[in-house]
């Protein structure tokens, strides 16, 4: 079956999951791939089954190309034992899932291939992300929409991913269905040390102490659970990581080109996995 017939099919068995983002009310049945609430707003399925709910062009940091990086890196296995953890942390493997800023979908994918079940949503502000995402994995549902101005109803989502994205923890609260999940992962001091040192960025070490301190303002009784270790790179790899991560975005396109050529043999990877959960 065609990917829009598709989203049409689960759009229609899944309205109670989406408002509008315009004036917050319910959608009707989906008539002629088109997405429509009550007061006739209205959002076009797309031939790849996504829909686009963003009400104007915003700011893309993120270009294809690095996109792709992303995906390569993810599929390399760079975050797999992040994953590992945040799928054991799942309380209702079966529910309904939403992956908040999820860039170009490996990471929901990994996490269903690892066992979550249920229903599954990722969305991400970048059109080319989305485009990416409902290119390659079939098995979730994919938007693009703005968290500061989502399609998604209240009370309505067991589990919210949020992977190195941004946080909106009031809409949160308002999304999460009574005792539902939010499972936020965030870098820490020694996440990608060795481009850090590379590129002359560690004199002042990164610090996630403002992150996690307003994270446990809204979920004083969160789990934190700390990953670390070294995931082994090849020269591509290597290259792929550089082009992927925002700590290169600034540096001249020469000292880039340096950086490529003297690769790290492995990398660092150390997260915070932060899990709070909705009274
Ligand atoms: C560092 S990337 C992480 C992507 C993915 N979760 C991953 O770990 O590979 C941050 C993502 O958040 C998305 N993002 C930023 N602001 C957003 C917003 N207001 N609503 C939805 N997504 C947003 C970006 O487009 C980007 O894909
Ligand atoms: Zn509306």
């Amino acid at each position: 079956m065609k990917k829009i017939e598709n989203s049409k099919i689960f759009i229609n068995n899944h309205l109670d999951l989406f408002q509008c983002p315009i004036c917050k009310d319910h959608f009707t049945p989906i008539q002629d791939y088109q997405l429509v609430c009550s007061n006739h707003h209205s959002f076009d399925l797309s031939k790849k089954g996504t829909v686009h709910f963003l009400l104007k062009q915003p700011q893309n940091e993120y270009n294809k190309d690095m996109l792709q990086s992303r995906r390569l890196i993810a599929e390399d296995g760079l975050w797999y034992p992040v994953l590992k953890n945040i799928v054991s942390e799942v309380n209702c493997k079966n529910g309904v899932h939403l992956d908040v800023g999820c860039g170009e979908g490996s990471h929901l994918q990994h996490l269903i291939k690892l066992g979550l079940e249920g229903t599954n949503i990722g969305f991400d502000i970048s059109k080319d992300a989305i485009q990416l995402a409902s290119a390659e994995y079939t098995n979730a549902f994919w938007c693009v929409a703005d968290l500061a101005q989502s399609p998604f109803a209240s009370n309505s989502y067991d589990t919210i991913f949020n992977i190195l994205s941004p946080s909106n923890y009031k809409e949160f609260d308002r999304l999460l269905k009574p005792g539902g999940q939010v499972i936020k992962v965030v870098p820490s001091e020694k996440y990608l040390i060795e481009i850090r040192e590379l590129i002359g960025k560690n004199n002042t070490p990164y610090s996630n102490k403002d992150v996690l301190n307003k994270f446990y303002q809204h979920y004083p009784n969160a789990d934190r659970i700390t990953v670390s270790y070294d995931h082994n790179l090849n020269s591509e790899m290597w290259e792929h990581l550089l082009n992927m991560t925002p700590l290169s975005w600034n540096i001249e396109e020469s000292n880039k080109e340096q950086l490529i050529l003297a690769p790290s043999e492995k990398i660092t990877i150390e997260m915070e996995i932060l899990v709070g959960a909705k009274d």
